[in-house]
């Protein structure tokens, strides 16, 4: 169990802004060197200063997690610098909507690469440096409460983030064959006040949205809402920081918060083998 974070090493994907921002500050108030690693340069240099601030070496590495060979520099920039890496977060994300016979092969593109083969590319290149070290060892994956219920108009975000979930529960069970010194969470948030509505100011060009629909319009809209008046990040930073002391794996809101009723409902359709019932949080 990780309880004394103190000169240990974390790198956070997606650190330039909101819950990866979040995680590297808390990280520096244990005393955690930090890697934050991010595709927007500007944020991610002003994220490395307001961490640094806190007293800690941090540091900043320009990363697409999209691509395998930008994630494996990240890897190697950390050992360079720090040793070692005790604590990977594979946080970046980002959400697009509308409905799915609309949106494009690159809307999923976008998507894929991101969420999915984001974490992909954190495990295939970390994991390996972990297992080299053979010390106590964390992984957390941010997946969603997407991951647990399907809501219409953002089906490409809930099936990555449904890939991200069963990714974090299978790495979780090889880690526990074959390495158990390194321990898995996947978090899965509920809504939180970040910049996920407006990821697409880091789409990449060769995948910009030819194809803006009225229904992808309305699910930016709502996105927009009801990210602006939920959660603060740091919240979520809290609950991270628990689960990695207790080698907790689902990373969850209150059992009484909306989005576990939603997920209750898709378990009881489940047992019961009723159809999906569309029961979407009372927010
Ligand atoms: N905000 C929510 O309501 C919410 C809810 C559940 C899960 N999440 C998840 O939380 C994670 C963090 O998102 P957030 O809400 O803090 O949003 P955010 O937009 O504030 O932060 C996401 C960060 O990821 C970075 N990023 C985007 N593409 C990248 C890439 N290819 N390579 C590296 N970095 C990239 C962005 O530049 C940004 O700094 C995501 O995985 C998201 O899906 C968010």
């Amino acid at each position: 169990m990780m309880e004394d974070f103190s000169g240990k090493t974390a790198v956070i994907t997606g650190a330039a802004s909101g819950i990866g921002l979040e995680l590297a500050k808390i990280f520096a108030e244990q005393g955690m060197n930090v890697v934050l690693a991010d595709i927007e340069q500007q944020r991610l240099d002003e994220a490395v200063a307001e961490v640094a601030a806190l007293g800690v070496e941090a540091i900043g590495v320009v990363t697409d997690v999209g691509a395998g060979e930008s994630v494996a520099a990240l890897c190697k920039a950390s050992v360079d610098h720090f040793g070692s890496v005790q604590v990977l977060c594979n946080n970046a994300g980002v959400y697009t909507g509308g409905q799915l016979w609309e949106q494009t092969e690159d809307d999923f593109e976008w998507l894929m690469r991101v969420n999915q083969w984001g974490i992909i590319h954190g495990i295939r290149h970390f994991v390996p440096q972990m297992i080299k070290q053979s010390d106590d060892c964390h992984i957390v994956n941010t997946s969603s409460m997407a991951s647990m219920c399907t809501l219409p108009f953002a089906g490409i975000y809930h099936m990555t983030k449904h890939a991200a979930l069963a990714l974090s529960e299978c790495l979780f069970h090889e880690l526990s064959m074959m390495a158990p010194q390194i321990s898995v969470s996947c978090l899965c948030p509920e809504l939180v006040n970040t910049g996920i509505a407006t990821s697409a100011r880091n789409r990449p060009d060769e995948l910009a949205d030819q194809n803006p629909t009225e229904m992808h319009a309305m699910s930016m809209a709502a996105i927009t809402d009801a990210t602006a008046n939920s959660l603060h990040p740091r919240a979520l930073a809290e609950r991270v920081l628990a689960a990695i002391r207790n080698k907790t794996f689902y990373i969850l809101p209150p059992q009484d918060n909306p989005w576990m009723v939603t997920a209750a409902s898709r378990l009881e359709d489940l047992k019961l083998r009723r159809n999906p019932t569309f029961a979407p949080p009372a927010i």
